[in-house]
């Protein structure tokens, strides 16, 4: 989707649709009247006959019929005036855009970055709903049914309203959306292509891209640092697991590194716990916490922000085979603690464990991992929030407020010393899964179990990294959870310094 910054007056200005906000209560904005006017009080009318409330994410679509140089107006609900918000914004941009794609639309013209006070703010969150909501993934489908959807979006700029960074909002938002995309891409992809050394592919080819340093350890390395809790869960596939390690150091040599770590199973059929049939297809999305922390450094790179992270994706396929691991086994990961396995199912804290470990070398000011671990958050949390547990209360209330910035939402579950009960084994150090109450939980309590004293959150993007159904700027499938939150901390600790 292409954007361009156009200054010129909104009645005067020819498209094929004109994108314009409005409230559901009484309160009208400024630009909603100007159009009105020109339109002979016909969007008023609406309101007048209850054909259109202005509730949030409503939209109504009609022609003008020449009575403004816009060939169509397409109407945003977005709630009630003191309600507004940059999320609001968001979410009526995107659903313009559904909208318009169901309409065939393959141009249009927003105004909804002027509503109300307008701002830098409400113009990122535009061109963030624009470009998340027009998105699809067809890249399998071959007779073409689908549209396309719009491509062009002129962000309009009536004279004399200032737009000073305007140019400077806009190409940063298009930068993060677009590593957005690139992680939806990338969850989408079927198991049969998405492998660990396609994901290393992937990430090697981005970092050329943009300028970030990736080197990927192979199985005979990850023998070599120990990583066995890692292997463990690769034996039963014959695709080779990978270690992406990722480097963005724009910061300088003396500051202490973030480092992200994300899980990248690319197909967790439970191994020898074998999961129920129904619904396994969906596990091809167990890598999107991988796939989401090296968005993150390309978005943070195409940023250019003064900061530096690390990522590091632990990958691997979890299947059932000859060389499988087991229940009862033990296994040694990196840390040297010993792991008793007693669900082959509780795979992803496996590889996460010796990458967390593997971190510490980098003596990070803060770790923060994101992993789709676990049912019981779906469950918990619904696909509305992420899961958040962590040891450090200045990182999770840096992640809570980016969270409240850029509407991917947190919501904290405790990690009180009881729950470490959970995961105490009879032979080993712990054991992979502590049944049934509190998975979330004593699932984060075993990663806990690796960090040490580093600053660390974990994210449980379990519910939030695939949409059964679409939202205004999430459509059914991979969401790409996850960059534009640590996109928004990151900002936050270039800010710091
Ligand atoms: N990848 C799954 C968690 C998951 C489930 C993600 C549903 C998204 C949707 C994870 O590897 C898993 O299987 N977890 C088990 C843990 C249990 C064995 C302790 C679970 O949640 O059942
Ligand atoms: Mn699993
Ligand atoms: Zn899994």
């Amino acid at each position: 989707m292409n954007f361009q910054i156009t200054v010129e007056d909104p009645l005067k200005h020819s498209c094929q649709a004109l994108v314009v906000g409005c409230f559901e209560d009484e309160v009208r904005d400024p630009l909603f009247t100007e159009v009105d006017r020109a339109m002979g009080g016909c969007l008023a009318n609406l309101f007048r006959q209850h054909e259109f409330s202005g509730k949030a994410n409503k939209i109504r679509l009609f022609h003008t019929l020449g009575r403004i140089p816009a060939e169509r107006i397409v109407l945003v609900g977005l709630g009630k005036r003191k309600d507004l918000t940059g999320e609001r914004i968001r979410q009526g941009a995107g659903a313009a855009m559904q909208a318009m794609r169901g309409s065939s639309l393959k141009g249009c013209t927003t105004l909804l970055h002027l509503v109300g006070r307008g701002g830098d703010e409400f113009l990122q969150a535009a061109v963030e709903g624009a470009a998340l909501g027009g998105y699809t993934f067809s890249h399998y489908k071959t007779k073409n049914d689908d549209n396309g959807g719009v491509e062009e979006v002129r962000v309009l700029f009536p004279p004399g309203v200032a737009a000073n960074a305007a140019d400077k909002v806009l190409a940063d938002a298009q930068a993060v959306c677009e590593a957005v995309l690139f992680v939806r891409d990338l969850v989408a992809q079927p198991g049969n292509v998405a492998t660990p050394s396609y994901l290393a592919e992937k990430g090697v080819a981005m970092s050329a891209r943009f300028g970030i340093t990736c080197r990927v350890l192979e199985r005979e390395e990850m023998e070599q640092n120990g990583m066995e809790a890692l292997l463990a869960v690769a034996k039963g596939s014959r695709q080779p697991p990978r270690f992406i390690i990722l480097e963005y150091l724009a910061a300088g040599e003396k500051v202490k590194p973030t480092v992200l770590v994300g899980k990248g199973i690319t197909f967790d059929s439970g191994g020898i716990s074998l999961k129920p049939r129904d619904g396994m297809e969906k596990m091809k999305y167990d890598m999107a916490g991988g796939a989401a922390v090296m968005g993150t450094l390309m978005a943070v790179a195409a940023l250019k922000l003064p900061v530096n992270v690390v990522g590091l994706v632990p990958t691997a396929e979890n299947l059932p085979g000859g060389g499988a691991y087991k229940p009862g086994d033990v296994v040694k990961s990196m840390s040297g603690q010993t792991i008793e396995i007693v669900n082959t199912d509780a795979e992803g804290r496996m590889v996460l464990c010796d990458a967390l470990f593997y971190a510490k070398r980098y003596r990070p000011a803060a770790l923060i991992d994101l992993a789709t671990l676990t049912g019981a958050c779906v469950v918990a949390l619904g696909s509305v929030a992420t899961g958040m547990m962590g040891n450090d209360e200045g990182v999770k209330r840096a992640i809570r407020s980016a969270a409240e910035k850029c509407g991917e939402r947190v919501w904290e579950l405790p990690l009180w010393e009881e729950y470490g009960e959970l995961m105490r084994s009879d032979i080993a150090d712990l054991k992979n899964a502590g049944g049934s109450e509190a998975g979330t939980i004593s699932a984060a309590w075993f990663l806990k179990s690796f960090v040490g004293k580093t600053r660390w959150v974990h994210l449980d993007i379990a519910g939030t990294a695939w949409m059964e159904k679409d939202r205004p700027y999430l459509q059914k499938g991979a969401t790409g959870v996850g960059v534009r939150l640590l996109v928004e901390y990151l900002k936050g600790v270039a800010k710091e310094r």
